[in-house]
């Protein structure tokens, strides 16, 4: 009896044995799948923002403007090598060079740890230890949830490398004295995104991100106007047109004031079909990367026009195709 008893008791022990060994496995591959799915999740959300709000991939990749709104492209996205000039803004002085942030190591950011892309694109200060012109909104990207400028590294790194040498930078003055005043950047450790919940907060949170402001907020003497943000009227020459931005504050007569949610949306999402950005619109393109922005969802774009709502109208007449 007692033999039987402890055969009984060793009898169960191995079973929960193998079973507790069992649950153990299943444990470690639903972490392990769990884990891929956050990783999967991460990289999309940097994706998303790469590729539809933060403007990486429409300032690092080649644009084509023999298209509207000069879509990125296909197969160039990060390599660099887009020229921001004096001939194209007049408050640029000099010329500086997108940057490749494809993962060539040669030509690239291959070598690059993530506190290196980190610090470049929040602090403006590359490997090198060069202080970025800020043409690169790093100062904008400064106020990114730390989670999101995680997300858009690790996108980074699923980058197809590209051989690309970009030329240096030209510059008529110092980095130092360049917009915005270089204020030693802070750190971004304790960064968050308000919550989605609150449009108007999140919305503002975009455009930052976006970095709607460095266009259409007016340059005075190389320096942005911040006493009449968002009001407009910055000229770009590009070779084939010439378009001037608009005025985004809500002043009914010469912003945005009297445009509803649907015609705001509409300036976008044309963009989403192929038939709205794949023509030659001569002199009548922009430079505003709408093709890219399209692809943000309608609920950010939503978030955007509320806070875009909540600015302080400007009253300032602009004239989009001047001659
Ligand atoms: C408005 C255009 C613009 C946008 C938007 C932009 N960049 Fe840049 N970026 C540049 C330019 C121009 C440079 C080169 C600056 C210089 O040489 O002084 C640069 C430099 C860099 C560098 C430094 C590379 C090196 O080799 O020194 C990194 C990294 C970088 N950008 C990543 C990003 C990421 C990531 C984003 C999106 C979150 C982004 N950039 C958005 C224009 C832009
Ligand atoms: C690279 C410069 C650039 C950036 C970045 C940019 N814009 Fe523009 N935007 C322009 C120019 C130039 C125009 C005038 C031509 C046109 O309508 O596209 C314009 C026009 C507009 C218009 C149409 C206004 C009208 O009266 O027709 C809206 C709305 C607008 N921008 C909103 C935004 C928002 C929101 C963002 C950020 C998500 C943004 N823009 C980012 C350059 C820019």
């Amino acid at each position: 009896m007692k033999k039987i008893i402890a055969l009984i008791a060793i009898a169960i022990a191995v079973s929960s044995l193998t079973y507790f060994a069992a649950c153990n496995n299943q444990e470690n591959e639903t972490q392990a799948s769990n884990k891929e799915d956050s990783i999967k999740q991460v990289v999309a959300r940097g994706d998303y923002l790469a590729n539809h709000v933060a403007g990486c991939m429409d300032c690092h990749s080649k644009r084509d403007f023999s298209k509207f709104s000069g879509p990125a492209i296909p197969g160039t996205e990060g390599q660099g090598g887009e020229a921001f000039s004096h001939d194209l803004l007049d408050a640029i002085p000099g010329v500086i060079y997108a940057s490749n942030i494809t993962p060539d190591s040669a030509t690239g950011i291959g070598t690059w740890t993530d506190d290196d892309i980190l610090k470049a694109i929040t602090q403006g200060i590359n490997k090198k230890g060069d202080t970025l012109f800020p043409i690169m909104p790093f100062a904008n990207y400064n106020h990114m949830a730390k989670s999101d400028l995680m997300s858009i590294i690790a996108y980074l790194h699923t980058l197809k490398p590209v051989k690309n040498s970009v030329p240096e930078r030209h510059l008529m003055i110092p980095v130092s004295l360049a917009y915005p005043a270089q204020a030693v950047q802070k750190s971004i450790d304790n960064n968050t995104a308000p919550p989605e919940s609150d449009p108007v907060s999140y919305g503002g949170y975009l455009v930052n991100a976006a970095d709607c402001g460095t266009c259409h907020t007016p340059f005075v003497k190389g320096q942005p106007d911040f006493s009449r943000r968002f009001a407009g009227g910055n000229t770009f020459t590009l070779p084939a047109f010439k378009v001037t931005s608009s005025n985004i504050t809500p002043d009914s007569a010469t912003g945005i004031g009297s445009w509803t949610l649907d015609r705001f949306m509409n300036k976008f999402t044309v963009c989403r079909e192929e038939s709205g950005y794949n023509y030659d619109p001569g002199k009548e393109n922009t430079i505003m990367p709408i093709k890219y922005y399209s692809g943000m969802t309608d609920n950010d774009l939503k978030a955007i026009y509320a806070f875009l709502k909540t600015l302080a109208p400007v009253k300032n007449k602009v004239e989009k195709y001047p001659r």
